[in-house]
């Protein structure tokens, strides 16, 4: 055994992807509606984000976050554009963005309380993990992080968490990995005005909602309610490792020198990947697109006797199976006999993240494999 047992692996050797096709050592084909989960957004190896990368590359690949670059700076000045209006501070990955953005709120208020929400996930670095309140995934590892406090994500209890000691409230406006469970704007406009009333910092984690998912530029455009602060990262890198937290104007100046870091956050090639992707995943033709393929897979779904519901929206929909059938027996059986790539973030529950580039035939053709799944569980 050469890698630590970490992840359970399924037997199949991947050497080559583009678009939604993915093929295996023995020149197997498979069609992908798991995007590494939700980071392959504009598809594998698409030819802007391999562009971008090699000529950036070819020119300079790392420079110490103590000078300036031009992907970084102009990707941060794009994200900012298009989101909360104040500045960037870059990480290496989700739970890295999510920590920088809990170390910012703290540094708002020192020795606040940062309250998350039952069913949540954020991330597995401390800070990160202290604020996903799952059993399986915190039990091994404490003592946590102290300071964190988790609720049910409604309106009742998120109302009577938030006082004058929380320093952030962090939620996905959509949980992924929980099972893909909307908050619903309700609940997002409940925390929004407690934050405000409290002075705590309101985070949407948008490491897997945001970049276009859920069919507009950032999930909670949805809901109308603004964070004070946003993570984003999986789909940014266009597969390369990045991160980043977004702020509004109030914390634009959020960390001083010395505050926090990273060696390789930001970096150019990653950056300049993020700037091929954000010129996708923000095209208005592509969002009505991942809107209108949602609205019709789910109700195709829906029809089938083995689905009990289909919740989520854009891209990123979670398929409920009749509690009776086994959906991580479903993945396997779709990759093994329909050569189809999926996800199963709860045993009853099959998570679909088709690319948002995916091809309206390769979706149609990827949707009849799943059924065909359906009907053998
Ligand atoms: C909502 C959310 N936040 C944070 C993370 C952690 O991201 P990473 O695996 O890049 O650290 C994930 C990963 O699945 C996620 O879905």
């Amino acid at each position: 055994m050469t890698l630590v047992p970490a992840y359970a692996r399924m037997p199949v050797r991947f050497v080559r992807g583009r678009g939604s096709r993915l093929w295996d050592d023995e020149g197997i084909e498979y069609l992908d509606l798991q995007t590494g989960l939700a980071v392959n957004s504009v598809g594998h190896c698409h030819p802007a984000v391999v562009e971008a990368i090699t000529e950036q590359a070819a020119e300079l690949i790392h420079v110490g976050n103590v000078f300036h670059t031009n992907p970084g700076e102009e990707l941060a000045r794009r994200l900012v554009a298009s989101s909360l209006g104040g500045a960037l501070h870059y990480a290496n990955s989700g739970t890295e963005a999510n920590e920088a953005a809990i170390k910012m709120a703290r540094k708002a208020k020192p020795g606040g309380e940062i309250v998350s929400v039952h069913n949540a996930f954020h991330g597995r670095t401390y800070g990160s993990l202290s604020a996903t309140p799952q059993e399986s995934k915190q039990a091994p590892f404490a003592p946590l992080v102290p300071g964190f406090v988790a609720v049910e994500p409604t309106v009742d209890a998120l109302t009577a968490a938030i006082g004058d000691q929380t320093a952030a409230v962090i939620l996905e406006p959509v949980q992924g990995e929980g099972g893909v469970w909307p908050l619903g704007s309700d609940v997002l406009r409940a925390a929004r005005a407690a934050c405000d009333r409290h002075g705590a910092a309101l985070i949407f984690d948008e490491v897997q909602v945001g970049l276009g998912r859920t069919g507009t530029l950032w999930a909670h455009q949805h809901d109308g309610v603004v964070p004070d602060l946003m993570t984003i990262a999986k789909a940014l890198g266009g597969g390369l490792p990045i991160g980043a937290v977004v702020t509004n104007e109030r914390f634009a100046a959020g960390f001083e020198p010395g505050d926090h870091g990273s060696t390789f956050a930001g970096g150019p090639v990653q950056c300049a990947a993020g700037l091929a992707v954000l010129d996708i995943v923000s095209d208005e033709t592509v969002l009505a697109q991942v809107r209108e393929n949602g609205v019709e897979a789910a109700a195709r779904l829906s029809e089938h006797p083995a689905v009990t519901g289909v919740r989520g929206r854009g891209h990123m929909l979670g398929v409920e199976l009749d509690p009776r059938l086994d959906a991580r027996a479903a993945v396997r059986l779709a990759l093994a006999e329909e050569r189809l790539l999926l996800n199963a973030p709860r045993p009853t529950t099959i998570r679909l993240l088709p690319a948002l580039t995916i091809e309206p035939t390769e979706l149609d053709d990827a949707l009849a494999r799943l059924m065909r799944v359906l009907d053998r569980l």
